[in-house]
């Protein structure tokens, strides 16, 4: 692994506990439709904060194109690499079965070196819902390249919902206005990133609605809608580390799907969402449109009168809005002191099916097949973890009367939140949310419980930007002892090679550029040794 700067990072407890074989996955169909994309990944500048900076586009916007595709399709992308630096794309929260040869992350692809371009080709499977695309390397999500994936259901399979009068993707994140280089080299020396300049939606910054906090002349986000009608909000957490509270001034927000699963549907006046996250909500236009009104992001978990400047501001405008939105934001919750709140959303978010698939094994405390991770956050900051190629059941978390929030900032864990076997008999088995990216809160711990019905190596990260690249990761490795491809697909023909391996790699020709080999460097020798036991594998 790369040189791992322990810091102040949070310390990720990955208990596996039982590991089994992984049950056969069906065949592949060949005959499903394919999506085509040939993007270009470069750097252009921008001006989200009113300051000029590097920002990275696919194919020439920022945010990137949205994948929009459905049920078990394929999706082949060519990415060329026209950054100074090299470049994985992932594909969070999407399933690739059999296949994590396009997953995209160290350990698993060796990099598209600058200068170079490879095609990603996969296919999208029995999985619905809004899911984002980033750059996985090295901060580089901190200067953008994210887009949104929406994966529709197929006409057979009916959707909970009416279908929505349009279809809406926002994200949100907080920025620097530093670019990537310079952030990493922040962490490399040790340092912490310390507070956002702001938050963006959708690239731009905030809507001037106080003239003291934001300066003039920034370009902000409006959403145009019908009044009487209803959108499906597509809302991704794309930011470095802050989570964040979304509301939209004077509408609820109907939960209706989080990566891929849809929920028991329930009405928020706003909902926290952390780093990597990803929900869809309905909101109906049922206001009288006297103004424009107020989307807003606020930083949670910090001290917020500190962190007013933390605050991404979009404009919801009807078409027949009477004037432009004035007057304060909407309030964040209030509950500084006792964040409980957070936690009681978090566990009132429900799936749809009750009880879930595989509620009988794990009551029956049968963990064949299964695998259980706990997620320990030591840290007085939110962290989020996400799973590459499966979702998993979020089954527990702390209690949240056990939690130190009425002592923000400092946390006692030989009082709190230490996780123990006898936690189990907490955990929620019936009706476990089924999702890829979990928030763990501070000096608590999270439960999950993995089915490990994908064969493959698959990373376990933190998303929180900073915290993974200080070396918050681990794989999960799951083989079949059969030998067979049915449950994998064999190393594809364009596989890129690097580290001990870079000697089968053959070198590429560029029109505009002469032949190039892939860069190589001591920290690429331990995940080229993963690649090349998987590889080792019958
Ligand atoms: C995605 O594609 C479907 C048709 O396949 C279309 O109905 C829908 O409007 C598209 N959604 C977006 C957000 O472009
Ligand atoms: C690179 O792009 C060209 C087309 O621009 C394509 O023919 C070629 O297959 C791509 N190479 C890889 C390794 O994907
Ligand atoms: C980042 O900014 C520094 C100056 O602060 C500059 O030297 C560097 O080239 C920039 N990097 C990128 C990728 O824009
Ligand atoms: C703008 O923000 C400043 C600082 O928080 C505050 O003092 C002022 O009252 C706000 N102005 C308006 C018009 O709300
Ligand atoms: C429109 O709604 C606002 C509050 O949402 C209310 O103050 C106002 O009186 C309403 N205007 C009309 C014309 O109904
Ligand atoms: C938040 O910061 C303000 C300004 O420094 C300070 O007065 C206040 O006590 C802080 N609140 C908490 C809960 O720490
Ligand atoms: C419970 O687990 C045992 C083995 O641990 C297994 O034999 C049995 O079939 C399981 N029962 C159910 C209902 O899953
Ligand atoms: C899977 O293996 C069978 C038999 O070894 C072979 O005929 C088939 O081409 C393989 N399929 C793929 C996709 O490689």
């Amino acid at each position: 692994m790369e040189e791992v700067v322990a810091g102040r990072a949070a310390a990720l407890a990955v208990v596996l506990l039982l590991m089994a074989a992984a049950a056969a996955a069906p065949l592949c169909c060949a005959n499903d439709p394919t999506a085509y994309f040939d993007w270009d990944v470069s750097y252009v500048t921008a001006s989200p904060l009113g300051v000029p900076q590097q920002v990275i586009a696919v194919a020439k916007q920022f945010p990137g194109p949205i994948v929009n595709v459905t049920t078990n399709w394929n999706v082949v992308v060519n990415v060329r690499n026209s950054l100074d630096e090299d470049l994985l794309l992932t594909w969070d929260g999407i399933q690739m079965r059999k296949n994590c040869w396009d997953d995209g992350v160290l350990g698993t692809n060796c990099p598209i070196p600058p200068g170079w371009n490879w095609t990603y080709d996969f296919q999208v499977k029995d999985q619905i819902g809004s899911f984002f695309y980033f750059p996985s390397l090295g901060l580089q999500r901190a200067a953008g390249g994210y887009g949104g994936i929406i994966v529709n259901s197929r006409d057979v399979v009916p959707v909970p919902f009416a279908k929505p009068d349009g279809d809406i993707t926002l994200f949100i994140g907080d920025w620097y206005i530093k670019n990537h280089t310079d952030l990493r080299k922040m962490l490399d020396d040790g340092k912490d990133l310390g507070m956002p300049d702001g938050v963006l939606m959708n690239g731009k910054g905030p809507y001037r609605y106080n003239a003291t906090l934001v300066p003039d002349g920034i370009d902000h986000e409006t959403i145009n809608v019908e009044p009487g009608k209803t959108y499906r909000f597509r809302i991704h957490n794309v930011g470095v580390s802050t989570s964040l509270n979304l509301r939209i001034q004077n509408h609820n927000l109907l939960l209706v799907e989080t990566e891929g699963t849809h929920t028991l549907q329930q009405s928020y006046t706003n909902l926290d969402i952390h780093v990597g996250q990803s929900y869809s909500f309905l909101v109906t236009m049922d206001q009288n449109a006297s103004s424009d009104y107020y989307i807003v992001a606020s930083a949670r978990f910090v001290n917020e009168s500190l962190w007013t400047r933390v605050t991404g501001v979009a404009i919801l405008h009807y078409s027949n809005s009477r004037g432009k939105a004035s007057g304060p934001l909407p309030d964040p919750p209030n509950d500084f002191y006792y964040k409980g709140f957070s936690m009681n959303q978090a566990r009132s978010i429900r799936p749809l099916d009750q009880p879930p698939r595989i509620g009988t094994s794990v009551i029956n405390g049968s963990y064949r097949g299964f695998m259980e991770i706990v997620f320990q956050n030591d840290d007085t900051r939110v962290q989020t973890y996400h799973i590459d190629g499966y979702s998993v059941f979020v089954v527990g978390c702390v209690q949240a009367t056990s939690l130190p929030f009425n002592r923000p900032y400092a946390h006692d864990r030989m009082d709190y939140g230490e996780w123990t076997e006898d936690r189990r008999d907490t955990y929620n088995k019936w009706d476990a949310v089924y999702r890829s990216t979990t928030q763990v809160f501070p000096g608590a711990w999270t439960a999950v419980y993995v089915s490990l019905d994908n064969v493959g190596i698959w990373n376990v990260r933190a998303e929180n930007l900073d915290t993974w690249y200080l070396g918050q990761e681990a794989y999960m490795k799951i083989v079949n002892p059969e030998r067979t491809n049915k449950t994998e697909l064999p190393v594809p023909d364009n596989v890129l090679y690097c580290g001990l391996l870079q000697y089968l790699q053959k070198p590429q020709t560029h029109k505009h550029s002469s032949a190039s080999s892939v860069t190589n460097g001591g920290k690429l020798l331990a995940w080229v040794l993963l690649l090349a036991s998987l590889a080792m594998v019958p």
